[in-house]
């Protein structure tokens, strides 16, 4: 989703706006643009596609100017043509912004009415008129305080102005944004990933902060244009170097890595000295928890229904989950003694994070559980779980799912041990299971050849479907995803048992579904829904776990078996072939695996 890049420096800085953008491309986006001041000029040069078009641009190449921002845009008001890119200029300022401006239509019919020409046809465009129609009469901060008082929305701000050869301002309500400090030169961007090659020193604006930053010094305003302290805070100052190795895709790594992701979870939380589970510095008292409350956005969200299954089976709480995009507009009943467990990748979905919001206002204990331990979203939870499986780049998530869910799982080990509903020595077993996982994900991961000739028939196919019962069910919900997003197939989640109130209807001769029956308590049923569909034409791919027993059932298409493992963890493994199947379809496609169409990996916006 959109990024934000301000530089302010004593050198030229189009190249190193253009190198920071690449670093924002993993979000998603489908424009680029870059504004520099020169000469007393703003300089504007935008396109369409990735940030490679803008920097083979020669306007770019030869871009002057020691002061500019740049933008990677994900089109919300206006196709994503270069006309809509970012940044927007007047002859004044310049503006590159993340978020939604919801009274635009009515801003804009009042700057229209004051005389001011829109070339665009984004929200982002009353901003701009906005801060011009206040310089008039009004110095800069002011300024930007009543331009910012007058929209409704989210949005991250970076702005540069013609007659300020020394100055950027930042501004943010609801989307992220940091500040970050170089030597005689200082920075703004959307997260501190973009800005790593530049700075490890780091500040984040709240919400209704801003911010002017010139070459030497940053000062931070509240909303009301008051001036506030604010902690600069040192990150590792390692930068991730992360590239596709020989990987056609980052996607195909991130696969891989599944094993490593699980290793670094255990690792990080599994006492093998004394058979427990280490969660350090928890803020509450087991007795004052009864209940969970699960919520996230998309994969995250699949994570969160996975997780419902394994603490209702194992602890005695009372568990609910839910999507941010609902919880965060419902009449919630708040219950004290529920803890709320935010799921994010990337710690900064929108959703998630409104949702976070609500709950804190509410005061409610929250726990996140993040890829991105700088993220909003950690940063403003109580207490945090890291999932410690590296930077994830594809924007269909593949090794942050399985761990979010390993972080869940663990948790819910951990409290029913405390909560004395499972017994020490089922514990133990449980987790000696658990450390045999990394090396039973790493032998399913070898099951490629056969997926690649099964996924020829989903691609010549209208629709699929993907069923499961129990614990496999948030999992068919996750290879469903998975294909749609990637392959841009048809595909439908159900529980397998669900299937004759409805769905039964679609099925026809030749279609692909894609059968999750593992050797669990659900298996016998779930077997008989298969034939249920088999006995509708269906084309049946049966993906299970390998077993002595012999698979009681005739006329199914293709089978696939997992390692084999406690019932527990069968989701881990059930979960790898569905990604290959999504990977595979798409690449024979030729499909933008890594970027796939519409989709953004940090969804910024609401
Ligand atoms: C986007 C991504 C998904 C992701 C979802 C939630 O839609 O494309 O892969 O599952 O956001 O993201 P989060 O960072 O909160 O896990």
């Amino acid at each position: 989703m959109c990024g934000i890049i301000g530089i302010n420096s004593n050198k030229s800085v189009s190249a190193s706006i253009i190198n920071s953008l690449k670093k924002l491309e993993y979000r998603g986006y489908d424009s680029a643009g870059i504004a520099t001041l020169s000469s007393g000029q703003i300089n504007e040069v935008k396109s369409e596609g990735r940030v490679d078009n803008l920097e083979k641009n020669s306007l770019v190449q030869n871009m002057e100017g020691t002061i500019g921002i740049g933008h990677v845009r994900w089109a919300t008001h206006g196709s994503p043509n270069s006309l809509n890119a970012h940044p927007h200029s007047s002859q004044n300022v310049s503006v590159v912004h993340n978020g939604i401006i919801e009274n635009s239509t009515l801003l804009k019919k009042f700057l229209v009415g004051k005389g001011h020409k829109f070339k665009s046809q984004t929200d982002t465009e009353v901003i701009v008129h906005l801060i011009t129609e206040h310089l008039k009469t009004d110095d800069i901060v002011n300024s930007i305080k009543k331009t910012l008082k007058s929209l409704h929305g989210s949005f991250a701000l970076g702005i540069i102005f013609k007659d300020q050869p020394d100055l950027i301002v930042g501004a943010r309500r609801g989307s992220p944004l940091a500040v970050g400090y170089g030597p005689n030169e200082n920075y703004l961007g959307s997260d501190s990933y973009a800005l790593k090659s530049m700075t490890n020193k780091i500040t984040y604006l709240n919400d209704g902060e801003f911010c002017v930053i010139k070459k030497d010094h940053v000062e931070f305003f509240s909303d009301d244009g008051v001036k506030i302290n604010k902690k600069v805070l040192e990150l590792s100052s390692q930068e991730e170097e992360y590239d596709k190795g020989d990987y056609k895709h980052f996607m195909a790594k991130e696969i891989e890595e599944q094993p490593l992701t699980l290793k670094n979870g255990i690792k990080e939380y599994i006492d093998n000295s004394n058979n427990d589970i280490n969660i350090y510095n928890f803020p509450w008292k087991i007795s004052e928890i009864s209940s969970i409350t699960l919520i996230g956005c998309g994969t995250a969200y699949h994570s969160c229904l996975m997780a419902k299954y394994w603490f209702e089976e194992l602890t005695s709480l009372d568990v609910n989950v839910d999507i941010a995009s609902e919880f965060r507009y419902r009449k919630n009943r708040f219950k004290r003694d529920s803890l709320y467990i935010f799921v994010s990748q990337s710690g900064e979905t929108a959703d998630t994070y409104a949702a976070l919001d609500i709950c804190k206002k509410n005061g409610m204990k929250t726990c996140a559980v993040v890829n991105v331990i700088e993220s909003s979203i950690a940063r403003d939870s109580e207490f945090v779980l890291p999932i410690h499986c590296g930077t994830e780049i594809g924007v269909a998530s593949t090794k942050a799912f399985l761990g979010q869910i390993l972080i869940l799982y663990i948790l819910s080990l951990k409290l029913a041990l405390l909560r004395k509903d499972l017994k020490k020595d089922v514990f133990t077993q449980k987790l000696n299971d658990l450390k045999k996982l990394p090396k039973l994900v790493d032998q399913t991961l070898s099951i490629d050849n056969k997926i690649q000739t099964i996924s020829n028939t989903f691609n010549e196919a209208k629709g699929s479907m993907f069923l499961g019962r129990g614990f496999s069910y948030p999992i068919a919900l996750e290879g469903a995803l998975k294909l749609k997003e990637l392959s841009y197939i048809h595909a439908e989640g159900y529980p397998a048992g669900e299937m004759k109130h409805g769905p039964l209807a679609l099925i026809e001769e030749g279609m692909p579904v894609v059968v999750l029956a593992p050797r669990d308590n659900y298996y016998k049923k779930t077997i008989s829904n298969m034939q249920e569909v088999i006995a509708r034409g269906a084309k049946v791919l049966l993906v299970t776990n390998k077993s002595k027993d012999e698979i009681v059932s005739e006329n199914i298409w293709e089978t696939l078996e997992v390692e084999t493992t406690n019932a527990d963890l069968l989701p881990f493994l059930l979960t790898i072939p569905l990604q290959k199947l999504a990977y595979y379809s798409a690449l024979k496609k030729g499909f933008d695996i890594d970027k796939p169409r519409n989709l953004a990996k940090s969804v910024t916006v609401e």
